[in-house]
C-alpha cells in the first residue's frame, strides 16, 4: 500500500530506523515509520484511505502523522523536515541532503538505515554510516561525537540496544558515553524521560544485564547520587518474568531509605504500590520468629501474583512462601458465610473466626476432606 501511494503522489518513501534494523536481524518488529520526500500529511492522508483501517492522527506542529491500528501497533510518517522548518536562508543545502541529514540526526548508525519502497527503487537500502557492518559486527555505533551530548537518554539506548542483541558499544562510543556521564549530562535529563528509558529496558527479556551495565558504567550512581545494592543476577536466572517481577526483584535488597530513593522515578502508580507493598511484607516476614502458615497467610492472602513470586527469588523466603503456596494450591475450602450459618455458627464476626480456623486446618493438613471440614466446623 506504501508503494502504490508513494508512486501515485510521486514522492520518494523511504521505511527508516528500528524496523530496517530489525528486518536485517530478521527479528520481528511491529512499528513502521515513513520519512517521506514530500509532504508528510498528504502521504498519510492517501496511506490511511489505502489501507481502509485504523485510525489517523495528524500532527500540525510537527508535520508529522500516525495511523494507530486495532492491534495496537502504528505506524509513523515524518515529511522531510525542510517542509516545516523554516528557517529562512536554510533550505537550499538542507534540501540537497534531506535523507542524509535525517539519518545524521539519529542514535545509532544500525538505527540509520532507510529502505526505499517506490517501484523504481523498491528494497534499495540507504546506509551512509556504516548501519549493515555495524549490525554483522554486532557493535552500537554513534553517528557523531556529540550524540550523547545532545540527547543523553540514548546513553541508556545504548545500553539498551547492546544486550537486547548481544551486541557490544565500540571503543568510541563506549569513550563518548565515558566522556558524557563525567561530564554530568544526565542532569539535563527529565526523571519523566529516565523512568521511560528504564521501563523500557525492564520490558525486555535481556533486562537484568542492562541493569548491570548501568551499575556498571556509573549510570545510577550517576543518578541517584549512591551505589545502591540492585540484585540483578538474581533477576537474570529466569528469563520469563514480567516486568513488575523484574522490578521487584532488582529491588529485593533495599531497605526503605534505598526504596524511597528509587521511588523518586516517576514509575506506574500500580507499580510504586507494589514496590511499597512488597517492601512492607518483605520486612514484616523478616521479622517473624519463624515463618508459621499462619503468619505467612496473614500476610500473603490477596497479595498479587507478582509480589509472591517476588518473594520466593528471595533466599531468606524462598523455602517458607514456597512451600505456603504449595499448600494453598492443595487447599479445597468448602465452606462459606453460609454454610456456616446453617451449621448454626451465630451470625456476627464469629463466623469470620471460623472460616479463618477452617482455612489454617486445611493449611496444616488438619483437614483433608470435606467431611472432616464438617466435623471439624461442628466440633
Ligand atoms: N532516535 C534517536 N534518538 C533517540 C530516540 C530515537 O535517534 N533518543 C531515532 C532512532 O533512529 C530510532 C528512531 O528514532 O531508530 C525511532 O525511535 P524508537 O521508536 O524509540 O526506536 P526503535 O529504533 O524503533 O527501537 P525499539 O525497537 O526499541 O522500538
Amino acid at each position: 500500500a506504501g508503494q502504490k501511494v508513494a508512486d501515485t503522489l510521486g514522492y520518494s518513501v523511504f521505511i527508516i530506523g528500528g524496523f530496517v534494523r530489525d528486518l536485517l536481524l530478521l527479528t520481528p518488529t511491529q512499528d513502521l515509520d515513513f520519512v517521506v520526500e514530500g509532504n508528510g500529511h498528504a502521504f498519510a492522508q492517501a496511506l490511511f484511505e489505502e489501507l481502509g483501517s485504523g485510525q489517523l492522527t495528524l500532527h500540525e506542529q510537527f508535520g508529522t502523522a500516525r495511523i494507530e491500528f486495532p492491534d495496537e501497533t502504528h505506524l509513523d510518517v515524518a515529511g522531510t523536515r525542510w517542509e516545516y522548518y523554516e528557517y529562512p536562508g536554510a533550505l537550499p543545502q538542507v534540501e540537497e541532503s534531506r535523507l542524509r541529514d535525517d539519518l545524521f540526526r539519529r542514535d545509532f548508525t544500525i538505527n540509520a538505515m532507510a529502505l526505499a519502497i517506490n517501484s523504481e527503487h523498491y528494497g534499495e537500502l540507504v546506509d551512509f554510516y556504516g548501519g549493515l557492518r555495524d549490525l554483522k559486527q554486532g557493535e552500537i555505533r554513534f553517528i557523531h561525537h556529540l550524540s550523547f551530548i545532545e540527547d543523553p537518554t540514548r546513553i541508556l539506548r545504548a545500553i539498551r540496544f547492546a544486550e537486547r542483541y548481544g551486541f557490544q558499544l565500540s571503543k568510541e562510543t563506549l569513550e563518548g558515553v565515558e566522556t558524557a556521564l563525567k561530564a554530568g549530562v544526565l542532569k539535563k535529563v527529565s526523571i519523566e524521560r529516565f523512568t521511560q528509558e528504564i521501563l523500557l529496558m525492564l520490558h525486555e527479556k535481556h533486562f537484568p544485564k542492562m541493569g548491570e551495565s548501568l551499575v556498571e558504567l556509573g549510570v545510577f550512581e550517576e543518578w541517584f547520587g549512591e551505589k545502591l545494592p540492585w540484585n540483578f543476577a538474581r533477576v537474570a536466572e529466569n528469563e520469563n518474568l514480567t516486568l513488575e517481577e523484574r522490578w521487584l526483584i532488582s529491588v529485593s535488597n533495599f531497605n526503605f531509605q534505598e526504596t524511597e530513593q528509587v521511588l523518586g522515578l516517576k514509575l506506574t502508580k500500580e507499580l510504586r504500590k507494589e514496590t511499597l507493598k512488597f517492601k512492607e511484607i518483605q520486612a514484616i516476614l523478616y521479622a517473624q520468629p519463624s515463618l508459621s502458615l499462619a503468619v505467612l497467610d496473614q500476610q500473603l492472602v490477596g497479595v498479587s501474583q507478582e509480589i509472591r513470586s517476588a518473594l520466593k527469588w528471595d533466599p531468606v523466603l524462598n523455602e517458607a512462601v514456597s512451600s505456603y503456596e504449595e499448600a494453598v494450591a492443595q487447599l479445597k475450602l468448602g465452606v462459606n458465610g453460609k454454610v456456616l450459618l446453617q451449621f448454626g455458627v451465630p451470625k456476627g464476626p464469629e463466623i469470620g473466626n471460623v472460616l479463618k480456623e477452617v482455612r489454617l486446618a486445611w493449611l496444616e493438613q488438619r483437614i483433608h476432606t470435606s467431611a472432616e471440614e464438617k466435623e471439624f466446623v461442628l466440633r
